[in-house]
């Protein structure tokens, strides 16, 4: 195991958006996160990366107290694919990874190779002089991958990685990320994409209005939703039903 979420809450105000969630992320795999809109999924990846303090519950990285809010060298076991891009227009692919890398504390030859491997692994060499700004919004999705990758986290957190994104951008992703498994990494994958989770998550846990709900493979989630062989979108509206959210 290598996180371990215990009872996590996080509040706006009088908003209660991550209500006591508890989970835990295996070496290794790919963790889908899944939830309607306002689920609080984005709120648990900013307490898991330190952007926000929970107010309670616990978090463990190989069984160790993990506080990235308050311990600056606990962030740089992670790294964050945001939901909104978070690249630079102005700059070019090569100069966007090039700013990240030494935000992140890699320089010289380490941090060239690592730029020259962000390059190749996001299909952008051929681009790489270009700025951002004229990228198209797959390549603009696949440098925001990249970016989030470039230190090689022990776990990288991706927000719906694959927003407005065609499919041959999508399935570039999906190699991507398949390939990072290979190598060993452990990702958590959140999307609205039902199919896109059933196909790459090895695990999947389904939050709703803060909580989780469900946590297992399609198969078994389908079971404990009580539909067995249903596929995950059928289980993902019998567990958080079918009002609208926002
Ligand atoms: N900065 C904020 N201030 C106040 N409320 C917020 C803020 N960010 C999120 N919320 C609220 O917290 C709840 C959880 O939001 P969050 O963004 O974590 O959900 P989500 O599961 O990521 O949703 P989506 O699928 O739409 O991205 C929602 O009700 C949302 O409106
Ligand atoms: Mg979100």
């Amino acid at each position: 195991m290598l996180l371990e979420v215990t009872d996590l809450a996080y509040a706006y105000g009088s908003l209660q958006a991550v209500a006591g969630a508890s989970f835990h992320i295996e070496s290794g795999e790919i963790f889908g996160f899944l939830g309607p809109n306002g689920a609080g999924k984005t709120t648990t990846i900013s307490c898991l990366c330190g952007l926000l303090t929970p107010q309670s519950g616990s978090i463990t990285l190989d069984g160790q107290a993990f506080m990235p809010w308050s311990k600056t060298a606990h962030r740089a076991h992670l790294g964050v694919v945001p939901q909104e891009l978070a690249v630079y227009g102005e700059l070019s692919g090569r100069e966007n990874l090039q700013f990240i890398g030494q935000l992140q504390g890699l320089q010289g030859k380490a941090l060239e190779q690592a730029v020259e491997r962000a390059l190749e692994f996001s299909g952008l060499q051929d681009r790489a002089k270009d700025r951002v700004k004229q990228y198209s919004g797959g390549m603009k999705r696949r440098l925001n991958l990249a970016m989030g990758d470039l230190h090689q986290p022990r776990l990288l957190l991706l927000d719906e990685p694959t927003v407005g994104v065609d499919p041959q951008s999508r399935n570039h992703l999906f190699e991507s990320l398949r390939f990072l498994r290979q190598e060993g990494r452990t990702l958590l994958y959140t999307t609205h994409y039902m199919e896109e989770a059933q196909r790459l998550c090895d695990r999947v846990a389904i939050l709703n209005e803060g909580k989780i709900v469900a946590v297992g493979n399609a198969e078994t989630l389908a079971e404990q939703a009580g539909i067995p062989g249903a596929n995950l979108e059928e289980v993902f509206l019998k567990l958080t039903g079918r009002s609208l959210r926002d």
